[in-house]
């Protein structure tokens, strides 16, 4: 069977690794990158630090607004799938890239499987939402990372074709927590383990208005430690445009960090501060309490068992929240038992689509 895997951005390259491993031997697995990640500390670094074969190939398709990405997606995808005639096209998560994807695959009839489906904000005003949605009502077999995914999927009439997978970043997370477990991480000058903030920032609705950039910076500049503040493209760009200095109180902003080293960081960390959705969960994996800057979680399980907090209008409450005391302990284990990929290859090898 050929499986044909898309992705473009950081957080795919992520899910890609614990897939590509599980698909070694049982399936011949080709997988086009769309370049919508292009930096070497957003994308080859991935590749190469997580074992992941070079993709067979890139449509360095690069930046731009969101109707020409995913055009420009949309045109070299269709290409590649003709050229390749999958026997499956997975999709994965909630990028441009994700839709771009599902959108020309369903058009020339090669059956659709959507990782992590089924994960909903409920916020129309992030871009990740419409992908998520239009991806899985496109999608033939949507693979569910939770209970909570599974329960959106059968309330939106998707249940039929939705199966409950577990999640693929618990198993890559495993895997690089214990091969990283008691090296240091490699921190700035000055910067102590266990005394110190680990925070990313690039949601549209954080960074694209000066005001609420400013704000935000100036919460993590007064903290009382110092703030690692691993900056995305989007952040450096956006923060540079409205003249805003990263560099202020205890932040110290770094470049963005490839995955084992951002794991080790984290683990050694006091708490993590962010707006990514991945991040969120990895904190709870590694049980170390996160606060997210955004009014409502995907993620909502890390809430729920007390190790996320979120902040949104009033950031004024930022360092209490940062500050609260640690939840207890949790046996938890609501993403999965870290052999996610290996039922999502079982899954695309057995399940026939009409
Ligand atoms: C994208 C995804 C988001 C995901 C995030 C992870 C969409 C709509 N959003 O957001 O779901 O959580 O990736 O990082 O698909 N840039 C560079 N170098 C790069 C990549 C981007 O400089 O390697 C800059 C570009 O100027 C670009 C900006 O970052 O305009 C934003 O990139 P884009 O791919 O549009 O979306 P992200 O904000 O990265």
């Amino acid at each position: 069977m050929r499986i044909l895997s898309v992705v473009g951005a950081r957080p795919q390259f992520v899910k890609l690794a614990p897939i590509a491993r599980a698909m070694a031997g049982r399936a011949e697995h080709i997988v086009v990158h769309t370049g919508q990640h292009y930096d070497e500390l957003m994308s080859d670094v991935f590749f190469r630090d997580l074992g992941i074969p070079a993709p067979d190939v890139n449509l360095a398709v690069g930046s731009g607004k969101h109707g020409q990405q995913t055009g420009t997606m949309l045109a070299g995808l269709e290409a590649e799938f003709e050229r390749f005639a999958p026997d499956w096209v997975l999709v994965y998560g909630d990028t441009n890239s994700t839709l771009a994807a599902a959108i020309a695959a369903v058009k020339l009839h090669f059956p659709v499987a959507h990782l992590e489906a089924g994960l909903r904000s409920f916020n129309r005003r992030m871009p990740e939402e419409h992908n998520r949605v239009l991806t899985d009502h496109a999608a033939d077999l949507c693979l569910a990372p939770t209970e909570v995914a599974m329960g959106h999927l059968a309330h939106e009439g998707l249940v039929d074709r939705s199966v409950l997978v577990g999640d693929v970043m618990t198993d890559v997370l495993h895997r690089v927590r214990d091969s990283v477990a008691g090296t240091e991480p490699d921190l700035p000058l000055g910067v102590h383990v266990g005394e110190y903030y680990v925070s990313t920032l690039h949601r549209p609705d954080n960074t694209d208005s000066p005001e609420r950039l400013a704000a935000i910076i100036e919460g993590l500049a007064a903290l009382d430690a110092p703030v690692l503040l691993a900056a995305h493209p989007r952040l450096v760009q956006l923060a540079a445009q409205h003249g805003i200095d990263l560099e202020q109180g205890g932040i110290r902003p770094i470049a963005p960090l490839a995955y084992p080293q951002l794991v080790a960081t984290v683990m050694q960390s006091r708490g993590v501060i962010t707006d990514s959705g991945g991040l969120q969960k990895e904190a709870f994996l590694l049980r170390v309490p996160c606060t997210t800057i955004r009014p409502e979680t995907e993620w909502v399980e890390t809430v729920e068992l007390g190790w996320n907090t979120l902040v949104s209008d009033d950031l004024s409450i930022l360092a209490d929240a940062v500050h609260r005391p640690l939840p207890p302990a949790t046996e938890a284990t609501p993403y999965g038992d870290g052999h996610a990929a290996d039922r999502v290859v079982d899954t695309l090898l057995g399940v026939s689509v009409d």
